[in-house]
């Protein structure tokens, strides 16, 4: 911020820049471009970029002031710009490990949601969870996530399912952002569940979330983003295109749960009524690919539930041919994907979704702040944006796709300050 020292690294073996993506979420070829600087240097005043070049430019710039800044030498290394997961259920209460056993012997994850465990078990001990409890939780996976390299995320109500704990949820979160490093912008989601009182007239629960929830949600400014678990058994395109409609009358943009265990036309719910993303899409369809790519609706890929339940992973590969601008996200949530780590996201991105190491690289920094429309202030190293950065303890962006399933976070960057060393 204001007052603190002019940050400068120095000499990145390569800065990864990915410049003149500001504007619009990459697609096809250009998510392979990532603009690279080698001996890449960056100014950072105020917390904000100043200037990005090759070294020897930056310190024909800036030589003179060199005693005055905060030095970071990122010889041999590689720089990219702060990461960012575009959709995490970060705030709840408890674990469900003992679902993950039940997993491991056969259940399936809506088997079990539909006994009453899954969302419904989280929802419980949300409920039942202090402000206090609830901050705290959060606040630890937070600095996980910090420590994964994670600069800018997105967390979601949806395990209140009433207007109180909803409430209560995105108050938490609100305050996880003041507080935190992280940056956090906020979803509602009070429709990631029928609950358990509503079972028999689901209808019921979405006139709830639409003539109730939304319009206080929105009048007390706690959510920029209206989510919805468009899934069988779950919330149907009829109902989701109903909510996710209230929602942009109050000024929350649509985000939807679309196509992830059985093909149900999220994805085209998600062109319809003009989402910004439409995530999970494990089941989207040829057609559904390609209304998203036609409407720009950005197709957030979540590979770490195809991993955690066992499941066939979504077709990064043909999403990126078809024109969708794909971007990545660890889906934070104690049910399908309890993991703090991005990269590894990255690494099943490679590995089982026929991604490139650079197209991972670019869906999960400047596609990833498009998913919450954040493109003109994070996600790239360019002039006016925000002094967000990793430096990776890594010579080159293959390599962290590489050597997978271990921390390579060298240091993390926020707004110009060294925040994990
Ligand atoms: O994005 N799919 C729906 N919601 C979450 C899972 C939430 C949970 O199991 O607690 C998801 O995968
Ligand atoms: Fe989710």
């Amino acid at each position: 911020g204001k007052n603190s020292k002019p940050l400068f690294i120095r000499k990145a073996n390569q800065l990864v820049t990915l410049k003149g993506s500001s504007d619009a979420p990459l697609t096809r070829e250009k998510m392979n471009e990532l603009s690279i600087i080698e001996e890449g240097s960056v100014w950072v005043e105020d917390g904000k970029i100043a200037a990005v070049g090759p070294d020897e430019e930056l310190i024909e710039k800036y030589g003179e002031k060199l005693e005055e800044a905060h030095v970071v030498d990122a010889t041999g290394r590689l720089v990219t710009p702060g990461l960012v997961d575009p959709h995490t259920h970060l705030v709840f209460a408890g674990s469900r490990e003992n679902e993950f056993n039940m997993r491991l012997n056969g259940a399936s994850y809506m088997e079990i949601m539909n006994a009453g465990g899954g969302i419904h078990s989280t929802t419980r001990s949300t409920r039942e969870a202090s402000p206090e409890v609830l901050y705290k939780e959060s606040f630890g996976r937070l600095d996980k996530f910090l420590l994964h390299g994670v600069t800018a995320m997105e967390a979601k109500s949806g395990y209140g399912l009433d207007l109180e704990n909803e409430l209560k949820q995105l108050y938490t979160a609100k305050e996880l952002n003041n507080d935190h490093p992280i940056d956090i912008v906020l979803t509602f989601m009070g429709a990631h569940a029928i609950p358990m009182n509503f079972k028999e007239n689901p209808d019921e629960f979405v006139d709830l979330v639409v003539s109730e929830m939304i319009p206080k949600v929105a009048e007390l400014g706690l959510a920029e983003f209206n989510d919805v678990f468009c899934e069988k058994g779950v919330f149907t395109p009829e109902q989701s295109e109903k909510i996710l409609e209230a929602g942009k009358k109050f000024g929350l943009l649509p985000k939807i749960h679309a196509d992830e265990i059985e093909p149900y036309k999220g994805a085209e719910v998600a062109a319809k009524v003009g989402a910004v993303s439409a995530d999970h899409l494990l089941k989207v369809s040829d057609a559904g690919m390609e209304a998203m790519a036609e409407a720009g609706v950005v197709g957030v890929l979540l590979p770490g539930t195809a991993f955690f339940l066992m499941a066939e992973f979504a077709n990064g590969r043909k999403m990126i041919d078809a024109g969708v601008p794909v971007a990545l996200s660890t889906d934070r949530n104690p049910g399908s994907s309890p993991t703090e780590s991005l990269p590894l996201i990255m690494q099943l991105g490679c590995l089982n979704m026929g991604m490139t190491p650079a197209e991972v690289l670019t869906a999960a920094t400047i596609n990833a702040a498009h998913a919450i429309k954040r493109g003109n202030e994070i996600g790239s190293i360019e002039v006016g944006k925000k002094g967000d950065f990793v430096i990776w303890d890594a010579p080159n962006y293959s390599y962290i796709q590489y050597h997978y399933g271990v921390n390579l976070i060298g240091s993390v960057i926020k707004d110009g300050k060294v925040v994990v060393e």
